[in-house]
């Protein structure tokens, strides 16, 4: 007779007690998944063997994560994000063929609805910042061109903060904009030189960190998504490589390939073509879409 089939709990056996009850599931996958976490849960608590109150702790703990959800915040995510798991789930759903751009989070910050702008166009609304111009091409793993691929382009500004975090003080959609390439999958466009910030860490989340000794910051970056007709949509940042956070972003979104490489500029002429009042920045950096297909396997 099988554990389960005793019917009787041992700390032993229990692992095989609790999963046995599962066997007339409704739904495979389900089934699957929840015993392998029934699985990693139990070995986790033999491992650590929490006292009582330490267990009514982690329950307390996820309960003030639950009560800081509402339609703004999604304090769940976060603790997901820094844990790693957003990222290891973004991986297993973004394998790549070889030469495509790789993916990292979504994060909280994107608004649909950005406005589509013209190629070229200031996505600083309010002139605060440093000035930086970014430009290269869309392509596919051939290296050839795609035409008519969008940007969908958000950042924070130089002090590290999104429009809707400061309502009010930075205008609607500032930072934001979507682009269309042409038939050469040229894309350019202005903005200032993006800032690290923290994750909001007003809550539970970041009480943990802080039990942790880590810290809630993420690297300065830029956010994109690309889409195409007949390629994946790419989620993705480019990353400032000097910014003090690069090796510790507090979600790991941090990739080698998404490093982009920022120039000074002195060039008077180029910045009074670029509307620029002197020195500026300026970032290339090309994207590769991998076409729309099936998910890969790790070999
Ligand atoms: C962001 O980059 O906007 C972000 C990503 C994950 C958590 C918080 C913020
Ligand atoms: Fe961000």
């Amino acid at each position: 007779m099988q554990a389960h089939e005793r019917g009787f709990f041992t700390e032993e056996d229990s692992i095989e007690v609790v999963t046995g009850r599962n066997i007339d599931a409704k739904n495979e996958r389900v089934r699957t998944a929840m015993d392998v976490i029934i699985r990693k849960l139990h070995e986790a608590v033999k491992e650590i063997e929490p006292t009582r109150e330490e267990w009514f702790e982690a329950i307390q703990f996820l309960t003030r994560v639950g009560h800081m959800c509402d339609e703004w915040r999604q304090e769940f995510i976060l603790l997901s994000d820094v844990l790693g798991v957003s990222m290891l789930v973004d991986a297993i759903n973004n394998r790549k063929p070889s030469g495509a751009s790789e993916s990292t989070v979504l994060g909280p910050f994107h608004v649909a609805g950005a406005p589509e702008l013209p190629m070229g166009a200031n996505i600083c609304l309010d002139q605060k910042g440093e000035d930086m111009v970014i430009h290269g091409h869309v392509r596919d793993v051939e290296g050839e061109p795609i035409a008519g691929a969008t940007l969908d382009v958000w950042q924070a500004n130089d002090e590290g903060f999104y429009d809707v975090q400061q309502k009010g003080i930075q205008p609607d959609f500032n930072l934001r904009g979507l682009f269309r390439t042409g038939p050469d999958g040229h894309y350019w466009f202005r903005a200032v030189k993006p800032k690290y910030y923290p994750i909001p860490h007003d809550g539970p989340v970041g009480q943990l960190l802080g039990e942790l000794g880590r810290h809630p910051n993420r690297p300065a970056h830029l956010h994109f998504i690309l889409k195409a007709d007949g390629y994946q949509p790419l989620i993705t940042h480019i990353f400032d490589p000097d910014d003090p956070y690069i090796g510790s972003d507090a979600v790991f979104g941090v990739k080698k390939s998404l490093l982009a490489d920022l120039k000074r500029v002195n060039e008077p002429e180029r910045a009074r073509q670029l509307g620029f009042a002197g020195e500026f920045w300026e970032i290339e950096y090309n994207f590769v879409l991998a076409p729309a297909g099936n998910r890969m396997r790790l070999a």
